[in-house]
């Protein structure tokens, strides 16, 4: 299967490290969700996500879906008391309104044509059940003082995803797609493991850099054959942003929350 970040084994433990940097950005505004009793991660990949979940609703049923059973070994080992589900989002082994909160986060920018996904979470949805859609909007990176060769390498990753048939752009568009399934949305923000001047921490700022350098990174094997900046001019320009207390990276990560009549 052709997937922009591959299934090697490094992918899994680049998500593990990527969840816990994320984990404090990703959960701002959830009290509205009261405490769901069925959760369903779409998409848990090595299950990085379900073990966040799992400590935030403790006594929830919780059930993690991933197409690929390299993912899901790796979910299967990190987590316990979670149900792991081998399946395609596109038709899940789930009975209507099942579920009274479903997470995706990272998933849609991967598929062709979201709806078949959203009109099934519609399905196993119950009334007044939440939707939580965490996604890219990759045009919004931005970098200070400019770092040309990682943006250019940047294109070229997002030109892949796209060859790939994902879109990288997806973050944006949740609130329509959201209006389309008639789902109310509650809140619509940006997030993201952002650098500026007041991140003085060295070890945190380097945490920041090596988070998108290991994103980009992600991509290198589907990238093979295509033209891009060599990843060593790419490190060093980033890098350099650890010990500049100047430098700014701005990237808008959307997250969408939204509740079905
Ligand atoms: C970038 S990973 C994110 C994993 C996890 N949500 C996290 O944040 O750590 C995206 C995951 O979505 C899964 N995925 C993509 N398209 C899918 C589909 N149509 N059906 C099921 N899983 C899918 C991939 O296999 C991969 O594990």
């Amino acid at each position: 299967m052709s997937y922009l970040h591959s299934y090697a084994p490094g992918e899994q433990e680049r998500l593990r490290r990527q969840a816990e940097l994320i984990q404090p950005l990703l959960y701002q505004g959830w009290e509205q969700l009261g405490q769901p009793s069925n959760i369903l991660e779409i998409g848990c990949g090595s299950g990085a996500q379900l073990t966040f979940l799992q400590q935030r609703y403790p006594k929830a049923r919780l059930v993690g879906l991933d197409r690929s059973p390299e993912q899901l070994e790796t979910a299967r080992q990190r987590t316990q008391g979670v149900e792991l589900v081998l399946s395609q989002a596109e038709t899940m082994p789930f009975q209507d309104s099942s579920f009274d909160l479903v997470c995706l986060y990272w998933v849609l920018e991967h598929v062709a044509d979201p709806e078949p996904i959203l009109s099934e979470i519609n399905r196993i949805l119950r009334p007044g059940g939440w939707v939580c859609l965490s996604e890219v909007h990759n045009p919004s990176m931005y970098f200070y003082p400019e770092c040309p060769r990682a943006l250019e390498f940047w294109k070229a990753y997002n030109r892949r995803q796209k060859e790939l048939g994902g879109n990288p752009e997806i973050g944006v568009q949740l609130p329509y797609l959201a209006r389309e399934q008639g789902w109310e949305m509650a809140s619509f923000r940006t997030f993201a493991p952002n650098l500026y001047g007041h991140t003085t921490e060295r070890t945190e700022r380097e945490q920041i850099v090596q988070f998108w350098l290991d994103l980009m990174a992600s991509a290198l094997e589907q990238l093979k054959g295509q033209a891009h900046p060599a990843f060593p001019e790419v490190e060093l320009e980033l890098r350099a942003l650890v010990d500049n207390p100047r430098a700014v990276i701005d990237y808008q990560a959307r997250q969408m929350l939204a509740r079905k009549p």
